[in-house]
């Protein structure tokens, strides 16, 4: 990837380097291609150019400029986006905020943290612990991802049984909208009943209202210590029968699961096997484990859980090495289904929903993907479900998207009646854009669509993705 900036033959990027001196703007094809894809890796980059603003100031003056020229922006982070939000194939200028990535500040009696959006998640967990706090939200892209990328999808992860989602966690931000225009959202209060808040109509939307150039982020206590333990399960049902237990008995702050076929996968990627033989189901589950007490109450879970054939083995993680081995079973699926060019579908129900709906599922799943590998995987104590389908090697890429398109819209009718989301955490993008209206309904949409043009009256900001 090239860092110097290119020769501007288009009059349009001559006319913002001219207004913006300063701004770095790149037009090579390596660039190109590099800023204008995500994890999706489905659409073929062709992005105008990428622009890589050092300033909230530029960030304004590419907007206004933008609606002059009437040329779409793509609000870009880390790009480790699973649903094409980030993408640009249409002539669009990307908008990367990757060299807005500092820390402004520190709060001590707040306890916020003011960043800019390009700062990754891992740097944001960083900057919080050097003042001995956690920012909670986590996920496995956290090198990778960026907080701005996060607020746009109102990112959740594996921690969001004990912390909720990104949402929570944001005390304010400052953001220009599609028009142009500065916004100061929320000011970091904590009481703030003035009328309603743009800040939450922000997050979520997948750059399609207003980019974001600074967020003020709550901030925590640590948790206690914690223990980590890999349970293997003997069937379905057993899911959420280990998870009302465990729930009841500890204080949880991840429970996630994952199948055999998502093992196997893992461990071809690397990952050590922590339990001989191979079970239909696994939980990773981490709980508070302050003191010797706490760790009977979580044998004696183990124990009632065995006794009842809920659990057919299990091992608990006896150092921190231990516990990132097992979190890696986890943790390194995504990475480890990668080469296999997965349809991802992501998707949720009330907790109390999962078991019917896992049948149904099952049954669904079995039935249309008869010969292709399906992997399932995810946050099952929030509800939320991984849906990886692997693309045969003798499957053309088009009957392979056909096929999967064809099943996510017979699940988006199933997760319709169960009151479901065909996206719990990944954004809808132009991934699940079709599906849209299994989770919202008519109405709701023509209100997003109506807020839309109010933030962004010309249509600039990502247009086409979300709806169209
Ligand atoms: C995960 O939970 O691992 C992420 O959402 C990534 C994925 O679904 O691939
Ligand atoms: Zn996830």
């Amino acid at each position: 990837m090239s860092t110097q900036a290119t020769p501007l033959t288009d009059p349009r990027l001559a006319e913002l380097a001219a207004e913006c001196p300063a701004l770095r703007l790149l037009t090579e094809p390596g660039d190109l291609e590099h800023y204008g894809r995500d994890w999706t890796r489905r659409w073929t980059p062709a992005p105008l150019a990428i622009a890589l603003p050092a300033a909230a100031e530029e960030v304004q003056a590419i907007v206004r400029w933008a609606n002059r020229q009437q040329i779409a922006i793509v609000p870009s982070g880390g790009r480790t986006g699973l649903s094409g939000g980030a993408v640009a194939a249409q002539g669009e200028l990307v908008v990367s905020l990757e060299r807005m990535n500092r820390v402004l500040g520190f709060d001590p009696v707040d306890r916020t943290l003011t960043v800019q959006p390009g700062i990754t998640l891992q740097a944001v967990h960083d900057a919080a612990r050097e003042h001995g706090l956690i920012y909670p939200v986590d996920f496995a892209a956290r090198g990778s991802c960026s907080i701005g990328g996060n607020i746009a999808t109102n990112a959740g992860g594996i921690r969001v049984i004990r912390y909720g989602n990104t949402r929570e966690w944001i005390a304010g931000l400052k953001a220009v909208s599609g028009a142009g225009e500065w916004l100061e959202l929320n000011r970091g209060l904590i009481k703030n009943s003035s009328g309603y808040d743009f800040r939450h109509l922000l997050i979520g939307s997948e750059g399609t209202l207003g980019i974001v150039v600074e967020a003020t982020l709550k901030l925590t206590d640590p948790p206690p210590p914690s223990q980590t333990m890999l349970l293997a399960l003997p069937d379905m049902d057993a899911l959420m029968q280990v998870f009302a237990l465990f729930r009841a008995r500890l204080s949880l702050q991840a429970f996630e699961f994952f199948t055999d076929i998502a093992q196997k996968h893992v461990l071809a990627h690397g990952a050590q096997r922590a339990i001989d033989g191979d079970y239909p189901y696994y939980v990773v589950t981490e709980f508070d484990a302050v003191d010797a007490t706490a760790m009977d109450v979580a044998l004696s879970a183990f124990e009632h859980g065995m006794e009842q054939g809920w659990i057919v083995d299990g091992v608990i993680a006896q150092s921190e090495a231990q516990a990132a081995a097992l979190w890696r079973l986890r943790e390194g699926i995504t990475e480890s289904l990668a080469p296999h060019r997965p349809y991802k579908n992501d998707i949720s129900v009330r907790i109390g929903a999962v078991p019917a709906f896992l049948h149904e599922m099952q049954t669904l799943l079995s039935h249309e993907y008869p010969d292709i590998e399906v992997v399932w995987f995810g946050h099952i104590g929030d509800g939320n479900l991984h849906i990886n389908v692997l693309k045969p090697a003798a499957l053309d890429d088009a009957a392979f998207i056909a096929q999967c398109e064809h099943v996510t819209k017979l699940l988006a009718a199933t997760l319709r009646r169960h009151g479901g989301s065909i996206s719990a955490e990944h954004g809808i993008g132009l991934v699940k854009k079709p599906y849209l209206e299994s989770t919202r309904g008519e109405a709701e949409i023509a209100l997003m669509r109506q807020v839309r043009h109010v933030f962004d009256p010309r249509g600039i900001l990502n247009p086409g993705k979300l709806f169209d």
